[in-house]
């Protein structure tokens, strides 16, 4: 069977995707530098699984380290998903984010052309749609502009995985934009473990959940939305990982350069998300309307249908699942990976 480099994959949404890929009867092997995640999340997929990982410790912008890699394995495929994910840091250190997100994948490619790897999929995000798209977001929209410098990371990533490709008719690259993943694997082993105060809403929300955090803060409830909130695509990010098996899939067999939206279709506000995960959980979440963050976008969502189309991929858990998940986990794991480092 194909073996399936995943770079930064002890993270979120590599680590999952692991799960699936393994399910799905592929080898993975992983390269991380645990910047953002811990070696327990791979102990984990391989309990979950029964199955082994191959895991390298190293950075992905150290070439040599990559080389050895490609060297001792062969690899069939690679899945981006190293880089760095903080949109209000990026904003105030744009240089570390764009040297890491920037660097992982020149040298990945880099690496990938020396050992004549041609298949290669990429973590990118619904940000590179912009502020000035309509919604819902379909693929065959122009980038926009993106609103910091973590967007304008993926929006350089896609342009320069796309002139790869034009400059290597060999090399297949497939463009994953993803929506918000949220929700963990239904065994509650492996989720969500971010570093310091969330950024995001789950993780913040279960913490809250949890009693780590006192309050969470909802940002603006003034928005031209059904509820005054902001209105998102979360998908589960089970869902999403099956969408990478279905991406390997696809790869695999065909040549191709494609971007795919990796969403649900269907937007839920965030007081909805309050509202469903004190509901499905039977537990509180302390919550206060405070001011608009900067830079959010009252509304966006997918059109997935490009993705059913060429993939066979949609999603299937629902709103509910994706709350009952994310709280299995939090509650199983109250302080993330670190008590079983
Ligand atoms: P994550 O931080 O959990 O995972 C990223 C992994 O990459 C981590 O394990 C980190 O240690 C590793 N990493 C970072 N830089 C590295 C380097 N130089 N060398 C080696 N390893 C490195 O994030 P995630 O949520 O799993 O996201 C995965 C990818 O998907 C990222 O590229 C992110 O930007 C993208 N994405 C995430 C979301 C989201 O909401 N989670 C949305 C859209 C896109
Ligand atoms: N929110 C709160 N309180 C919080 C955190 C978030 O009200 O403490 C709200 C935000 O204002 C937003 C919604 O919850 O309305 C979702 O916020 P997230 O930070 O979870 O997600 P974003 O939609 O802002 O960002 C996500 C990804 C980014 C990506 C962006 C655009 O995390 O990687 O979508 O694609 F760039």
């Amino acid at each position: 069977m194909a073996k399936i480099l995943l770079a930064g994959g002890a993270g979120y949404i590599g680590s999952h995707t692991a799960v699936e890929l393994l399910h799905a009867g592929y080898e993975v092997a992983v390269i991380d530098n645990f910047m953002n995640s811990s070696p327990e999340a791979i102990r984990r997929v391989e309990q979950i699984t029964g199955k082994h990982v191959a895991l390298y410790e190293a950075d992905v912008r150290d070439r040599e380290a990559v080389a050895a890699v490609f060297r001792a394995e062969k690899i069939d495929a690679v899945i981006h998903f190293a880089g760095l994910k903080a949109v209000g840091e990026s904003v105030k250190k744009p240089l570390m984010y764009y040297r890491n997100n920037i660097d992982t994948t020149l040298t990945l490619l880099e690496v990938m052309e020396e050992f004549g790897v041609k298949n290669v999929i990429f973590s990118s995000s619904a940000t590179v749609y912009g502020e000035e798209n309509a919604v819902p977001y379909i693929e065959t929209m122009k980038r926009g502009v993106c609103s910091n410098p973590y967007g304008w990371t993926k929006a350089m990533m896609e342009q320069i995985f796309e002139d790869a490709a034009k400059a290597d008719p060999a090399l297949s690259v497939i463009l994953l934009r993803y929506f918000n993943p949220i929700g963990a694997h239904e065994s509650g082993m492996i989720g969500e473990d971010p570093l310091g105060i969330p950024n995001n809403l789950m993780p913040y929300v279960t913490q809250v959940a949890v009693g780590k955090r006192e309050c969470l803060t909802i940002f603006g409830n003034d928005y031209p939305t059904k509820d005054g909130t902001c209105m998102r695509d979360y998908i589960h990010v089970v869902d999403l990982a099956k969408g990478h098996v279905k991406a390997v899939d696809y790869i695999m067999h065909q040549h191709c350069v494609e971007v795919f939206n990796l969403g649900t279709g269907t937007p839920y506000s965030v007081t909805e998300i309050v509202e469903t995960f004190e509901r499905v959980n039977q537990v509180k979440v302390n919550h206060v309307y405070g001011a608009r963050r900067d830079g959010d976008l009252a509304e966006f969502y997918a059109n997935a249908d490009k993705a059913e189309r060429l993939l066979g991929w949609h999603t299937e858990k629902t709103l509910d699942d994706m709350c009952r998940d994310s709280w299995n986990w939090q509650r199983q794991n109250p302080n993330g990976f670190q008590a079983a480092e």
